[in-house]
This record gives C-alpha cells, structure tokens and sequence, in this order.
C-alpha cells in the first residue's frame, strides 16, 4: 500500500486533487476524511495540515507527500525532492508599510517583522547580515503592522492583492515556491 499525504485544505488542495485525478487514481469517497482509500489502486491518500506533510515523509507515515516549497523549506525536514509540480506558484517575500520608503535591506535592522516562516526568514537575515526581531504568527500575518503588531511582514504572496488590501508593498523577494512531491528518503 502506498500513502501519499496532500492538503486537506488550502491553496494546495485543488489542484493536488486535480493531479490525482489526472493520473486515474480514484478515491472511494468524496468526503475529506483524515484517510481514504482509493477505489482503484493499492493506495491511501491522507489529508492533513501543508505544515504537517514534511514530518509525516520523513518520518515514513505517508511515502510521498503534495506540498508547497515553502513548507518544505521551512520544516527542514528529512526528505527528498522528487519532482517540482509547477503549481501553486507564490514566493516569499519582505513586505512593508506601503508609505514608507525602503532604502534597502538596512531597513529591517532593528525593526519587528511577522512571520510563520522564521527559519527560512532567520536564514535569509543572517545571510544578509540585518538584525531584526522575528515575531512568529500562525494566521493572519498580513493585518501585524496595521495594528501595530509588527513593523513588517514576511509572507506568500501571490497574486499580491492580500498586500494591497493592508497597505503593504513586497521591498524583497526571499525565495520561490512551488507545489512539489516529495518522498521518504528511505523509499
Ligand atoms: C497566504 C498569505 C496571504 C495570501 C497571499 O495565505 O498568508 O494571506 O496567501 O496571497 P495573495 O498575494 O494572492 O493575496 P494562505 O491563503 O496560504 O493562507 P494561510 O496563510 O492562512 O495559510
Ligand atoms: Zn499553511
């Protein structure tokens, strides 16, 4: 039995969905239950959490995994890299305070800035040499400077509407993402 882990719920979710499908992998319900078989194949699909999926490979609960680079990269986790999937494409980016101006990175030194990817941010500060203050967040990242939270976001944008709508612009563009399949190492 292969188990292959995807986004219950997401950004990912779709289209991963759509790539089973394509690749006539049926599953015998419809309902999102944590595991559900497939009606075709000697395969289980279980649906969890994007953060979850990088632990769940590498530890060999499910052998492949769907899910965003993002994810991948910040959970450093012990698994591999099998294809690039060249959806859900967004990046990562610095974003500020729309008004203000950004004279480059220097900015951030000394500044608060809100995240739920402080590895992959801590990593690109220290590489940058910027001393700044990283505040993690789960949820709802984009409203930390509106309400005084934070100085400035570190965040997926995509098609960057979520930005506009806080009165934030992207000053850097960190990493890229895209969905990938990844798989245990030991496979
Ligand atoms: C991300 C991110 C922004 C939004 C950016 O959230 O946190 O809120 O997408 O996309 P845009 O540039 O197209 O507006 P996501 O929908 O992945 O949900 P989550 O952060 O709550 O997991
Ligand atoms: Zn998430």
């Amino acid at each position: 039995m292969l188990r292959i882990a995807v986004q219950a719920k997401g950004r990912l979710f779709e289209e991963t969905m759509a790539l089973l499908e394509e690749s006539d992998i049926k599953l015998s319900t419809t309902k999102r239950t944590l595991l559900v078989q497939s009606s075709n194949f000697p395969i289980e699909v279980l649906f969890l959490r994007d953060d979850d999926i990088p632990q769940t490979v590498a530890t060999g609960v499910a052998d492949l995994g769907v899910v965003g680079e993002n994810e991948f990269m910040e959970k450093e986790e012990n698994a591999e890299i099998i294809k690039r999937l060249g959806f859900s494409k967004c990046r990562l980016s610095l974003a500020m305070p729309k008004d203000l101006e950004y004279p480059g990175l220097s900015w951030f030194n000394d500044k608060k800035i809100a995240t739920s990817y402080p590895v992959i941010l801590r990593n690109f500060l220290k590489k940058n040499g910027v001393n700044a203050e990283i505040h993690v967040i789960t949820g709802s990242v984009e409203v930390s400077p509106g309400i005084g939270l934070a100085d400035a976001i570190f965040d997926i944008v995509s098609s960057g509407s979520t930005l506009v709508s806080n009165r934030l612009k992207e000053v850097e563009v960190v990493m890229k993402s895209e969905a990938l399949l990844i798989g245990s190492k030991n496979m």
